[in-house]
């Protein structure tokens, strides 16, 4: 197959959606929609790709990156207007271009592939992608002469009653000769309902002028789709998330309910990994063997080494190491690093902390910007005080120490190895190695105080029988 390049439409609007961000952005299964069309490019082999941004283009240049050269549309006047912009980022260039919208999100590789293939071998000047749908309303429609020769494509909104009965649609995905598109879109007119420079107003002019013009029938009906709206966002996340679930499915993850399992494209999941209901699994995960995950747990750009258990919990931006038990009920944050054999109990919140081998947080504790050593047990209630209102402090908590039930470790504070802090003591000064630190009041016992206290209260006559 010969190289090509590739220019992505991302400049339009997205009026449907009725949006603040562009379309292009928005994401489905964690991926920003441009994202996918670019993936699909450069899996079928695109040698460079050019991205047409116009409104709130550095949104949308931000996604794009260095995967592609981002062009300038400083006014929206149609696709075909869109791809003018382009001529001369290809100035030195001559051979197929592919032009794809940047909202065609279900482009396929093997499409795309039939695509250029297909223009190749019949030496074509334009070759559309097209598809059948039962349902065509919407779309830009091919209208095919009785020989069945493509003769052009009409806009939804241009049809004549005959032409909008048409099934086989336009995808907004084609291949080009860069010479003959660039002249044919010099041709073309905003003559139409929308006033703009439709690009499928080239295949008519190609046509006219004796150049070759051939479609690919994409046998996979979604081809055509573009995302306009959100019902369609969230009709290719519905169907995208399918195919991720089976393809971790068919690599070894189990998934007790796939109808409640949320994963994100970019996840790994290893073999033997139990993902149970109501689980949402996002961004950059990684997911170890022998995990179970669930039910009910959100973790976003995580890594989880094997043998994990999570369950109830929420984990952001952490590090969950090899058979640590999170939850029920527990919420690490950005930059919590969990060592192999840690237990994270109920309510228990972690923030940019370290836990060391086989040490407790097990009931109703928050850390901090804490680092805690191997071995430490820390009991029920017990926090750090890490911010003062101004400024966050780190707590040490050295291996083998033990802190009491509900005790406050007040920031900057540390604790030596082996030292015990009492339940109930708010600590303000560091605990040397092997002490024990006592910050609390000290107790005393008032003999006979209930009894003398009733007495008092009747006599003055304030009890009521
Ligand atoms: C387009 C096609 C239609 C096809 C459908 C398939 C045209 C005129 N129509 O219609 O035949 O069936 O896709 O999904 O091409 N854009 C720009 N600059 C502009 C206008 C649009 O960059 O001035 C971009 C948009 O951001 C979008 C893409 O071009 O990514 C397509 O535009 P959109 O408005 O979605 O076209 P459709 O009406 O869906
Ligand atoms: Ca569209």
């Amino acid at each position: 197959m010969r190289g090509f390049q590739a220019i992505v439409l991302a400049a339009g609007l997205g009026t449907r959606m009725r949006s603040k961000l562009p379309k292009a952005v928005h994401e489905i299964c964690g991926k920003p929609m441009i994202t996918l069309v670019l993936d699909a490019l450069e899996a079928a082999g695109a040698e460079g790709s050019f991205v047409v941004v116009g409104h709130l283009a550095e949104l949308v240049e931000e996604v794009v990156g260095d995967r592609a050269v981002c062009i300038l549309q400083s006014e929206q006047k149609g696709t075909g207007h869109a791809v003018m912009q382009a001529e001369d980022a290809l100035s030195g260039y001559e051979g197929p271009v592919v032009v794809a919208a940047g909202d065609a999100a279900y482009l396929s590789e093997a499409d795309l592939r039939s695509l250029v293939n297909h223009h190749q071998e019949t030496k074509a000047s334009a070759t559309i992608l097209s598809s059948i749908l039962e349902n065509p309303y919407g779309y830009g429609r091919v209208v095919r002469e009785a020989s069945g020769q493509i003769r052009r494509i009409v806009e939804d909104k241009d049809c004549s009653p005959e032409e909008a009965l048409i099934c086989e649609v336009n995808s907004s995905v084609y291949c080009f000769e860069k010479r003959v598109l660039f002249d044919a879109l010099s041709r073309i007119t905003p003559d139409n309902v929308q006033g703009e420079y439709y690009l499928t107003d080239v295949i008519e002019v190609m046509i006219q002028e004796g150049f070759r013009v051939e479609a690919v029938v994409s046998e996979d009906p979604l081809a055509a789709q573009g995302i306009n709206t959100r019902c369609q966002l969230a009709e290719a996340e519905r169907i995208y998330r399918d195919r991720i679930r089976e393809r971790l499915m068919l690599s070894g993850v189990t998934m007790v309910d796939p109808e409640t399992t949320f994963v994100d494209f970019d996840v790994v999941i290893r073999q033997d990994t139990t993902i149970l209901p109501f689980s949402v699994i996002q961004g950059k995960t990684v997911i170890g063997e022998d995990c179970t995950i669930g039910p009910f747990a959100r973790i976003v750009d995580s890594k989880v080494s094997s043998g994990a258990t999570i369950s109830n919990a929420v984990v952001i931006e952490a590090e969950v190491g090899k058979d640590v038990s999170v939850g029920p009920y527990a919420y690490l944050r950005s930059g919590t690093v969990l060592a192999e054999r840690a237990k994270i109990g109920t309510f228990v919140e972690i923030k940019k902390s370290t836990v060391g081998k086989g040490s407790k947080v097990p009931h109703q504790s928050y850390l901090g910007d804490a680092t805690v050593g191997e071995g430490v047990n820390i009991g029920a209630g017990a926090i750090t005080c890490n911010y003062d209102g101004f400024h966050k402090y780190p707590t040490i908590i050295s291996d083998e120490a033990f802190v009491g039930s509900n005790a406050n470790l007040v920031a900057p504070v540390k604790l030596g190895k082996g030292a015990y802090v009492a339940a109930g003591s708010t600590i303000t000064q560091d605990v040397p190695e092997g002490a024990l630190g006592i910050g609390r009041g000290q107790q005393r016992n008032i003999q006979g105080w209930a009894a003398r206290r009733l007495e008092e209260r009747k006599k003055s006559g304030s009890i009521e029988d």
